[in-house]
C-alpha cells in the first residue's frame, strides 16, 4: 500500500518584530503611597530595587482594555490591518478567569476576523516565549502575522501588606507585531526552566485550597526575592551571552540591552558580568513602572523606540525570568 504524502507548511524565509506598542495605566503610584502597609521606606525601596513609582490600572483599565489598547499602537507602528493577523498569543497571569483565553476576546475586539488565539503562562517570560514562538510560526507556516501580547494587573493578586512584593510588582500592557521579513529579525531562543525552584515566585495556594479554607481570600503572589535575586543576577547572564553566541553576533555588535524589568540591581549585574560596551543602550523602565512581569519587555522596549535610544535597524536582545522559575532570550532586529 503506497503511503499518501501530506502536504507540509511553507512559511517566509525569515521573520521580524515589525511593530511595537504600550499601554501605561493612568495611575502612577509613587513609593510613599506603598511604604506604610509594609512598614518600609522610599530610601530602602530605591536602594534595593531602584523603584521611584509605578503605575496601577484603574477599574476600567483591564487586561483586555490594556491589551487592545497596546496592540493597535504595534499594527499601526507596523503598518498592519487587524484582519491581517493570523495568531494572537497573550503572555499573562492575571486574567482571572482560567477559560476561555484573554486572547480570544482580545482577538475578537481588535476585529482580527477568524484569528487563532491562546494564552501562555510563563510568568515574566511570557512575552520572549511568545516571540520565540511566533517566529517559528511565521517561518513554519502556520500564521503570516502574528500578534504577541504581554500584558499583567498584578494588583489584583497583590497583597498590599506583603513587604516581599506589594512595592515591586504594577500593570500595563505590551505588544509585538511579528511578520515576514527579507532578512533574518529575530535570532535562535535560549530558553529553559527550573522547577525545582518552582515555590520561589508563586501564588500562595491554589483555589481549592482557597474554597477548603473557608475564607475567600484571592490567592496571592508570594516571593522569596532575595534567593531570585540571586539566581537572575548569576545565571541569566550566561543565558544573555548564550543567545548573543547562537545569533552569530558579537558585544560590539549589540546596540540596545532589553532585559526583563525586576530590579535595577539585577539590571545592572547582567550588564557587569556580561561586560556590556558602554555604546549599549540599556533599558531602565522599572524605575518608574515597577516589575510589571509578562508585559515589562515590551514596556521597556517600546519606550526605547519612543525615545529614539533604539532606532530602526538596531540589534537588540531581550531577556526575560521569573516564576518557573522560566526564561527565554533571543537578539531581535528593532522595527
Ligand atoms: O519578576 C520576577 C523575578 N523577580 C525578581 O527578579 C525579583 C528579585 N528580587 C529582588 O528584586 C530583591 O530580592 C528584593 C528587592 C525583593 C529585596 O531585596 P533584597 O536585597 O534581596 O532584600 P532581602 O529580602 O534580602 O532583605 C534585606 C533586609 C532584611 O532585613 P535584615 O534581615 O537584613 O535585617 C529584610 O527584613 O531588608 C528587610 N526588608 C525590608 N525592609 C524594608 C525586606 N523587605 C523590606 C521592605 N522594606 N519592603
Amino acid at each position: 500500500m503506497s503511503r499518501t504524502e501530506i502536504q507540509s507548511p511553507t512559511g517566509a524565509p525569515y521573520a521580524a518584530i515589525l511593530g511595537i506598542g504600550s499601554y501605561r495605566p493612568d495611575r502612577l503610584v509613587p513609593n510613599s503611597e506603598v511604604v506604610e502597609a509594609i512598614d518600609s521606606s522610599d530610601e530602602w525601596i530605591q536602594q534595593r530595587s531602584g523603584i521611584k513609582t509605578r503605575r496601577w490600572a484603574g477599574p476600567e483599565e483591564s487586561v483586555q482594555m490594556m491589551s487592545v489598547e497596546a496592540s493597535r499602537k504595534a499594527l499601526a507602528h507596523a503598518g498592519i490591518d487587524a484582519r491581517q493577523i493570523d495568531c494572537v498569543i497573550v503572555a499573562t497571569v492575571s486574567h482571572m478567569l482560567q477559560t476561555p483565553a484573554i486572547a480570544t476576546a482580545i482577538a475578537h475586539e481588535l476585529g482580527t476576523d477568524q484569528a487563532a488565539a491562546f494564552d501562555i503562562s510563563a510568568a515574566c517570560a511570557g512575552f520572549c516565549h511568545g516571540v520565540a514562538m511566533a517566529n517559528d510560526m511565521v517561518r513554519g507556516g502556520s500564521a503570516g502575522h502574528v500578534l504577541v501580547i504581554g500584558v499583567e494587573r498584578l494588583t489584583d493578586i497583590l497583597d498590599l501588606h506583603d513587604r516581599g512584593t506589594a512595592f515591586i510588582f504594577a500593570d500595563g500592557a505590551g505588544a509585538a507585531v511579528v511578520g515576514p521579513s527579507e532578512t533574518p529579525g529575530i535570532g535562535p531562543v535560549v530558553w529553559g526552566s527550573d522547577g525545582e525552584q518552582f515555590d520561589l515566585i508563586r501564588q500562595r495556594e491554589d483555589w481549592r485550597d482557597v474554597i477548603a479554607s473557608g475564607e475567600p481570600v484571592m490567592p496571592h503572589l508570594t516571593m522569596q526575592g532575595n534567593s531570585v535575586f540571586r539566581w537572575a543576577s548569576f545565571a541569566m547572564a550566561k543565558i544573555g551571552q548564550q543567545t548573543l553566541d547562537r545569533a552569530g553576533i558579537s558585544l560590539d555588535d549589540l546596540d540596545v540591552f532589553v532585559p526583563h524589568q525586576a530590579n535595577m540591581r539585577i539590571i545592572d549585574a547582567m550588564a557587569r558580568s556580561m561586560k556590556l560596551p558602554a555604546h549599549v543602550k540599556i533599558a531602565r523602565d522599572v524605575a518608574d513602572m515597577g516589575n510589571t512581569s509578562a508585559a515589562s519587555v515590551p514596556l521597556a522596549f517600546d519606550r526605547m523606540i519612543q525615545e529614539g535610544e533604539a532606532k530602526p535597524g538596531d540589534t537588540a536582545l531581550l531577556i526575560a525570568f521569573g516564576a518557573g522559575l522560566a526564561y527565554a532570550a533571543q537578539v531581535v532586529t528593532v522595527p
